[in-house]
């Protein structure tokens, strides 16, 4: 990682992956979050910019360098935040898949880093989201998962559409997919009808 400020490295961050404000917001807003887990986040802390209280969990060496400046991530989370009130920002450098100790959210955030919402989802609250892609399969394990109901998808302009869900998850001849072969690839599969981001509700 280069080197720099904290919001210069988190700038230089988000100019690669894009700004995601917007679509924390948009689910936050919409679903009234509190406190939100973030496995694999890297060092996108966009979260803690519109929820005021963040877990961020990673094991990547400069994720771990990144938030041992803690103090520094929290003062440019005060100065750049978009609620009243405090802000809670907390981090752990382990393996997600392993026990990490917390209580449960509101949120869980799955963003190009496995199979997220399967491994921490008992940190999730009953009636919890899970905000998570495709990219690796994530979305299609938690969409055949009966912890999980479909509610919604976003939109690349971080709309939340909550109509026509059953265009989804469909392959071209409506087969269902294989969800092993998900597994084993970590890859999600070319469904005739893709989002950028889908919304699950945790039922039980
Ligand atoms: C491709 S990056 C995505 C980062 C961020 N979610 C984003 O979208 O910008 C994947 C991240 O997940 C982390 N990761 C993958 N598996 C992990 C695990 N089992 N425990 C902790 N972190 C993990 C990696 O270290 C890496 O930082």
């Amino acid at each position: 990682m280069k080197k720099g400020t904290i919001a210069e490295k988190y700038h230089d961050y988000r100019d690669k992956i894009g700004n995601r404000k917007e679509l924390y917001k948009a689910v936050a807003r919409k679903y009234g979050i509190h406190s939100a887990l973030y496995p694999g986040s890297h060092i996108d802390i966009a979260p803690s910019l519109v929820i005021p209280k963040v877990t961020y969990v990673d094991n990547f060496r400069g994720a771990v360098q990144f938030f041992k400046d803690l103090e520094s991530i929290r003062d440019y989370i005060e100065e750049n935040k978009d609620y009243e009130g405090e802000s809670e920002v907390d981090f752990k450098g382990e393996d997600y898949a392993e026990d990490l100790d917390l209580e449960p959210v509101d949120l869980i955030i799955s963003q190009y880093a496995g199979f997220v919402g399967q491994a921490t989802k008992k940190y999730l609250k009953t009636g919890g989201i899970l905000l998570c892609n495709d990219s690796h399969g994530d979305a299609t394990l938690a969409a055949f998962d009966e912890d999980f109901e479909f509610i919604g998808v976003v939109s690349g302009s971080s709309r939340i559409i909550e109509k026509g869900l059953d265009a989804y998850f469909r392959l071209s001849g409506d087969q269902d997919a294989d969800v092993a072969i998900v597994r084993e690839a970590m890859k999600g599969p070319k469904y005739s009808k893709k989002a950028e981001n889908y919304l699950f509700r945790k039922i039980r």
